[in-house]
């Protein structure tokens, strides 16, 4: 856990606006991470700095050149990131725009005939795509049951739909409602064993904040990003396409060049908070380890980010010092169980006898902010198998603190207390 490493966790939470008090509702602590991560303070200087040039790419004065130059920094940034060695990364409106644009591609690009596969864990970002673009292309989509008591979906589940006329195929990286993360690069090789040319798009924007992307490892053809879920803000969505997806027919300009997947001027100071992001996971990552190496960093920084939140959430299930956890609270159900190894910083719970409306605003009274979920089409695919018609979402970044878990525990403790 960071705490033991002197300094290092206000050295890390100094790097964050609004880290303990909210501009509207005073201090706070933020459990709603997967709603949107906290901002780093140097993605909020860069906006406002690149936001005031006026000038547009592509042109010949020095503005415009240091903004191509900035736009390709940070591309190269996120290829580290991503750990991607082929392809491109490129951003559009948001995740979900990014999704729906690279579904429909590979829908409208891959050979005629054969079906869509997708699993019932995703979001509806990808699942309505597929759905949508696999029936206008006249296929079959075909959905993979996820498993409801681990929360998660797994290689086998894929390989006992998979059929060798499977031509895109989606994956949730983590589910942002049980906080499972799945191993996408078995799922993708299951894929790749029956449907070798499938196009497989992932959905990475729950996983994101959570540490270790590596794109090289995973067999996959496209990946999204929302970068508000990972440190930067909202405007914009990040995507990488492989090579071979980069040069199917897509949206773009007549006579344009044949790889761009970028449509219309771009805002040069999104992508530069890109680069904040990438800059701060290494630093972080330096703090780990000796190496100079940029991946190296950044693979520390993973690693490092899994133990702390994981540490956070055991003492969330399990109790710290004196507070009992959530798995011993009488009547709370924890969804994905408590002792389960894809838990990626978040815990759902749902409380027999307090409904979880009023468990958001009793928490919200104590200064602790975290989510509703509903049986809706948001999360439905998850809650209505577990007959669940709501559940309260706690969801955890690095930056949070054991003290901050206590600060939940002490108000869950009050608020679930049977009445006397
Ligand atoms: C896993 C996942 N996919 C897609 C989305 C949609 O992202 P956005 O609203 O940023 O486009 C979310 C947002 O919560 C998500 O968690």
């Amino acid at each position: 856990m960071f705490e033991t490493q002197p300094g290092l966790i206000d050295d890390i939470r100094a790097r964050f606006a609004h880290v303990d008090t909210c501009p509207f509702q005073g201090p706070r602590v933020f459990f709603e991470n997967a709603g949107g991560a906290l901002t780093l303070n140097s993605v909020v200087e860069t906006t406002a700095r690149y936001a005031a040039i006026p000038d547009n790419q592509g042109r010949d004065n020095p503005a415009s050149a240091a903004l191509v130059a900035t736009i390709a920094k940070a591309k190269a940034d996120a290829m580290v990131m991503l750990n991607a060695d082929g392809g491109q990364v490129f951003v559009g409106e948001s995740g979900t725009e990014l999704l729906f644009r690279m579904i429909r591609s590979a829908c409208l690009g891959a050979p005629k005939g054969g079906n869509v596969l997708g699993s019932t864990l995703e979001h509806p970002a990808s699942r309505s795509a597929a759905t949508r673009w696999a029936e206008l292309t006249n296929r079959p989509y075909i959905s993979v049951p996820h498993d409801n008591a681990t929360g998660a979906v797994e290689a086998a589940d894929y390989a006992a739909h998979v059929t060798p006329d499977t031509r895109v195929a989606t994956i949730l990286h983590t589910s942002p409602v049980t906080g499972m993360g799945v191993d996408v690069a078995a799922i993708s090789a299951a894929i790749r064993a029956v449907s070798p040319e499938c196009l497989i798009i992932v959905d990475g924007i729950q996983h994101a904040a959570h540490g270790h992307i590596d794109i090289a490892s995973y067999g996959i053809d496209g990946y999204a990003i929302s970068p508000y879920k990972v440190f930067s803000r909202h405007g914009y969505g990040l995507a990488w396409i492989s090579g071979r997806m980069g040069g199917l027919s897509h949206d773009a300009l007549a006579g344009g060049p044949a790889e761009n997947w970028e449509l219309g001027t771009r805002d040069t100071g999104s992508y530069a908070t890109f680069s904040d992001v990438v800059d701060y996971l290494e630093w972080l990552g330096s703090q780990f380890t000796d190496s100079t190496d940029r991946r190296a960093r950044l693979g520390a920084a993973g690693t490092a980010i899994h133990a702390h939140e994981k540490s956070l959430t055991d003492a969330m299930l399990s109790g710290i010092g004196n507070l009992k956890g959530l798995a011993d609270m009488e009547g709370v159900e924890i969804i994905g169980g408590t002792d389960n190894p894809r838990r990626e910083g978040l815990v759902s719970v749902a409380v027999r006898h307090v409904p979880s409306d009023e468990l958001v605003k009793r928490l919200s009274e104590q200064g602790i902010r975290v989510h509703i979920r509903k049986d809706d089409h948001y999360s439905g695919n998850i809650l209505k198998p577990l007959n669940l018609s709501s559940c309260v979402r706690v969801s955890l970044c690095h930056y949070n603190t054991h003290q901050e878990v206590a600060q939940f525990l002490t108000a869950m403790q009050e608020i679930t207390a049977p009445p006397a």
